[in-house]
């Protein structure tokens, strides 16, 4: 089984970072293959809405999204992770999902979904917000629908956790750690 990571925060052992760390201790496991992406460290143009990918669901922009579309298709657990900005997702994490027109013009205009392999294709969303504004998680949630739908994820589940703003503030969070472990032995359960 192949899990695909985006991790959207830019702050190293920030809380998306101790929440995502925790959940891959559960995933972890001998028959899973796991592959993060640190998306503050890659080169990620963001979509030029140029309409090159309409016609045959292919970008024509050449960076390091080919890595990501590549494995993208191959996955069969896609887990996003990122901190609250501005009440949604972060910036590194939607230059990388607006890059996705491509499968959405795949799946919608093409008729030509990303076919999931013998384990089907779930996704997890994770999330960390400073305030206790629910909006923030909302409209995150709304954007990673879009994203996980246009990628061919018909489910996945959503972990979030609000007024967590220190760097490692999360911590000393009653029950983000074993919430964050535990949703990620669920995510690779079969059956
Ligand atoms: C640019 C910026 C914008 C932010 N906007 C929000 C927000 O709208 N809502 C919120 O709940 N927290 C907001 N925060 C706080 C972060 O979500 C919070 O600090 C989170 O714990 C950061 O996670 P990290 O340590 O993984 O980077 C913002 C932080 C930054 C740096």
């Amino acid at each position: 089984m192949k899990v695909v990571v985006f991790h959207g925060s830019p702050r190293i052992e920030g809380n998306t970072d101790i929440l995502l760390h925790e959940t891959l201790k559960a995933v972890g496991e001998p028959f899973v293959e796991t592959q993060v992406f640190r998306l503050n460290l890659m080169n990620i143009k963001p979509c030029q809405d140029c309409g090159g990918c309409e016609t045959t669901g292919v970008c024509i922009v050449s960076d390091d999204m080919n890595d990501i579309y590549h494995a993208i298709r191959e996955a069969d657990r896609i887990i996003l992770a990122s901190p609250i900005f501005f009440l949604g997702l972060s910036a590194q994490a939607k230059i990388m999902i607006d890059r996705c027109q491509a499968f959405w013009c795949e799946k919608y205009l093409l008729r030509k979904p990303i076919p999931a392999g013998p384990h089907g294709r779930k996704g997890l969303l994770l999330l960390v917000g400073g305030m206790k504004k629910e909006i923030g998680i909302q409209c995150a949630e709304a954007t990673a629908t879009a994203f996980f739908r246009s990628i061919s994820v018909p489910e996945h589940r959503t972990l979030s956790f609000l007024g967590v703003d220190a760097k490692g503030a999360i911590l000393g969070h009653p029950d983000a750690l074993n919430g964050a472990f535990e949703a990620g032995k669920d995510l690779v359960k079969i059956g």
